[in-house]
């Protein structure tokens, strides 16, 4: 190619002028090696990093055989301005490495960069012989917050929304016989003036409830061959009476054919056969459902032309019915208490990005043993392996759409309106096909929200026409206008949930809709420095915890309380659903089940078992003597 000749000649020039340039011009070239930074605390993963990290195939749901990751050690250094993705250097080392996926904020990122609004990152691949003659994708899980891609000095794509993840077909530009160039510009501004984006709890200025920004590839990227007809994105449903739901969507768009089995151990149980781009269904006789108690997932083959890849699905069905005259949530028809923890997904040595896969499912598998049915992800999306652990493990997903600012005089204008909107439609089509996700969140506690007009009722018809098989909390918090499938209490630190008693904040139950408290609890509990964020501003943000217990025997006395005053109100009220804040420690919020390290668990585990178990006694008591249940979503 002309461009493989180009970067050959660039990379000639730069060599010689290595061997005969200045003192000062080899220093200015030389690029500053990978190193860890250290972080205001670390955990027992974080030495183990290295510089090979998630290995693992990113994306479970479709998942080809032959693939490449590019994570590792890249180059990087920070650019000036939004003109400068206009003056791409091409062919050059940047200043410094970086650790692949990670935040240029975090301490693994071997950067720890405040104010990095504009960036540049560089690696380089060469395509393995054998996919010769197909086509070849890059794949990036997420990038916060537009990415601009340069493949061999050409713009291949790009991409806003810092959260989400996407592809692009790299053919016309490789060299596949020599070396590429990847050259990405990432431009991420936070919650800089003027900027109204979806950015969950990051802040350039962090305090008490909001925490330091990720910027940045903090996601696996990763290249793999297909035909030039290939897969884009999977549909695909299972329900409790085993009809499979499928839609596959292709490049050409225009009905390729398509077969699908499905299979358990070596035996295909089902199969089902339609084309590209437009739904089709089969069914599969007696399928064992799937449920927290009972996590049953299906592998699943899919054939699309010369297309060939692996997913996997679990049969449930999720709804609301009134049970008992009670609106209430309905998994497989039946009604369980729900019971999770306020998730919010961040680390200490890697902020958005886990140190590894095994660190993210062990959080997981803490939950799942103290009896936890369902966590909620708090206006953050995780990593697709992420939600294939809770599939596998049978945690029940509540899903939250990342927020705007909430400070009520930054609501967003039309375009920041639009932008909002487009980003849900991808963020339920990226997780929709998830066993365990049973409901998304639009609006967390009205940040964000415009009250001027009520766009939470248009935005809960459009997450239901995309997905109509999971229930919408349409404001989790705050200004409830009676949109969306529950009725959302947020108090602290008891519960009032499904109750007619209720605070200034919420309003009492509405009985028309399923009764959720969407987080209480928030019990804090101040440690010693060696399990703290030690940053002074994050600690001198501890005394504006809602409630602090000096030891861990007050805790989880406060701690039983609340669980037995929730308990009372499953029993006598409307609560089918709650949410404890919350799982681990975040910088200067000290109200975890477990500090920020992970390395102190607050909770008396065999009292918060006893509890958590006294919650789904005390709802299959109002339930187990009724067997008539009339069912509608
Ligand atoms: C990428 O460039 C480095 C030098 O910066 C070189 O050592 C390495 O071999 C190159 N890798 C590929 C795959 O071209
Ligand atoms: C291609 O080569 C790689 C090793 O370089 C090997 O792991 C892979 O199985 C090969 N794929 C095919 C389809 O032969
Ligand atoms: C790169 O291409 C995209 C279209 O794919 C375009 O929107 C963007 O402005 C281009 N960027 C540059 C720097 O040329
Ligand atoms: C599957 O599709 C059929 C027909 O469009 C629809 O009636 C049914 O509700 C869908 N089921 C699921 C689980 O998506
Ligand atoms: C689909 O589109 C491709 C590429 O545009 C074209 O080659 C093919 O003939 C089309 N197939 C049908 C069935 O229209
Ligand atoms: C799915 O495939 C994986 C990997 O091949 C295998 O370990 C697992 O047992 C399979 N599960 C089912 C239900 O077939
Ligand atoms: C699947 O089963 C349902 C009944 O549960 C039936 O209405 C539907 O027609 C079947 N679909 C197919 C594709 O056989
Ligand atoms: C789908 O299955 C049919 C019947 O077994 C077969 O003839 C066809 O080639 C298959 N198509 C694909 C794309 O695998
Ligand atoms: C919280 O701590 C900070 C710093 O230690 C102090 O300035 C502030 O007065 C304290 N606030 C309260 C309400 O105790
Ligand atoms: C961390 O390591 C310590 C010391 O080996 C061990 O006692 C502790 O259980 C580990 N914690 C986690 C969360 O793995
Ligand atoms: C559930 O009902 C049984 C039998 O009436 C009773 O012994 C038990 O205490 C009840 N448990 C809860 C949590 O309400
Ligand atoms: C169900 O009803 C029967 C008889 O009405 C009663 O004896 C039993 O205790 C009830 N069970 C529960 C769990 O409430």
């Amino acid at each position: 190619m002309y461009w493989g000749l180009t970067y050959l000649t660039l990379f000639l020039t730069a060599s010689s002028a290595r061997t005969i340039g200045t003192p000062q011009q080899l220093a200015a070239r030389t690029t500053a090696e990978y190193a860890q930074k250290q972080s205001p605390l670390d955990t027992n993963w974080t030495a183990d990093v290295g510089t090979n990290p998630w290995p693992e195939y990113p994306r479970p749901r479709l998942q080809r055989d032959e693939w490449q990751t590019l994570n590792g050690v890249w180059q990087y250094q920070s650019a000036s301005s939004l003109n400068d993705v206009y003056s791409p250097p091409f062919g050059q080392d940047l200043a410094q490495e970086v650790l692949i996926p990670s935040c240029l904020e975090s301490g693994l990122s071997g950067i720890q960069a405040t104010d990095a609004y504009y960036s540049w990152f560089r690696t380089n691949f060469t395509v393995p012989g054998n996919w010769s003659g197909q086509d070849v994708v890059l794949n990036f899980g997420a990038v916060d917050y537009e990415a601009t891609v340069f493949v061999n000095g050409k713009n291949a794509s790009f991409h806003r929304g810092g959260y989400f993840e996407f592809s692009v077909d790299i053919s016309p530009y490789l060299d596949t016989s020599g070396s590429n160039e990847l050259l990405i510009f990432v431009h991420d501004p936070t919650d800089l003036n003027g900027y109204v984006i979806p950015i969950g709890k990051q802040r350039l200025v962090p305090s008490h409830i909001f925490y330091t920004p990720c910027s940045g590839i903090w996601q696996s990227v990763w290249l793999e061959p297909v035909p030039a007809n290939y897969v884009t994105q999977l549909d695909l449903t299972a329900d409790m009476h085993g009809q499979v739901n499928v839609t596959v969507h292709s490049v050409y768009g225009n009905g390729t054919e398509v077969n699908i089995t499905v299979i358990d151990g070596s035996k295909v149980v089902g199969s089902g056969s339609g084309v590209s781009d437009q739904p089709f269904q089969f069914n599969v006789s007696d399928p064992k459902l799937w449920s927290p108690n009972s996590p049953t997932l299906y592998n699943v083959t899919v054939t699309m032309g010369d297309d060939t890849f692996q997913s996997y699905t679990g049969f449930r069905t999720v709804s609301k019915g009134t049970v008992d005259g009670v609106v209430r949530p309905l998994l497989n028809g039946e009604f369980m208490f729900i019971f999770g923890t306020l998730d919010q997904g961040y680390w200490p040595d890697g902020l958005y990005t886990p140190p590894s896969r095994e660190a993210m499912v062990y959080d997981l598998q803490f939950l799942k043993d103290l009896g936890f049915n369902m966590v909620r992800k708090h206006i953050k999306v995780e990593p697709a392996l992420w939600y294939r652990a809770c599939d596998e493990m049978g945690l029940l997903v509540i899903q939250d759409m990342p927020s705007l600012r909430p400070l009520e005089n930054i609501l967003p204008d039309d375009g920041q309106q639009q932008e909002f909107s487009r980003q849900l439609d991808l963020l339920v089509n990226q997780l929709k096909s998830y066993t365990s996700i049973f409901t998304w969140v639009i609006y967390n506690e009205g940040w964000g929200q415009i009250t001027s007009y009520y766009p939470e009722f248009d935005l809960t018809s459009r997450v239901q026409q995309l997905d109509p098989t999971r229930l919408v909390d349409a404001t989790s918090g705050w200004h409830d206008h009676g949109a969306g499938d529950f009725s959302d209490n947020h108090h602290y630190a008891n519960p009032q949930c499904g109750t007619p008693f209720y605070s200034i904040d919420s309003s009492p139950y509405d009985p028309k809709r399923i009764g959720i408290q969407g987080e209480f609890g928030g019990l804090g509990n101040n440690v010693s420095i060696e399990h703290l964020w030690n940053n002074q501003d994050a600690i001198n943000s501890i005394n504006q915890t809602y409630e602090i217990d000096t030891d861990l025997d007050a805790w989880n006395h406060r701690s039983h309380l609340l669980l037995t005053e929730l308990q009372g109100q499953v029993s006598l009220y409307a609560c089918s659903v709650a949410v404890w804040t919350q799982t681990v420690d975040v910088e200067g919020e000290i109200n975890g089940l477990m500090t920020y390290d992970r390395r102190l668990k607050r909770v008396d585990e065999d009292q918060w078992k006893k509890d958590i178990k006294g919650l789904y006694d005390a709802a299959s008591n109002r339930t187990s003597n009724s067997t008539s249940s009339s069912s509608s979503s």
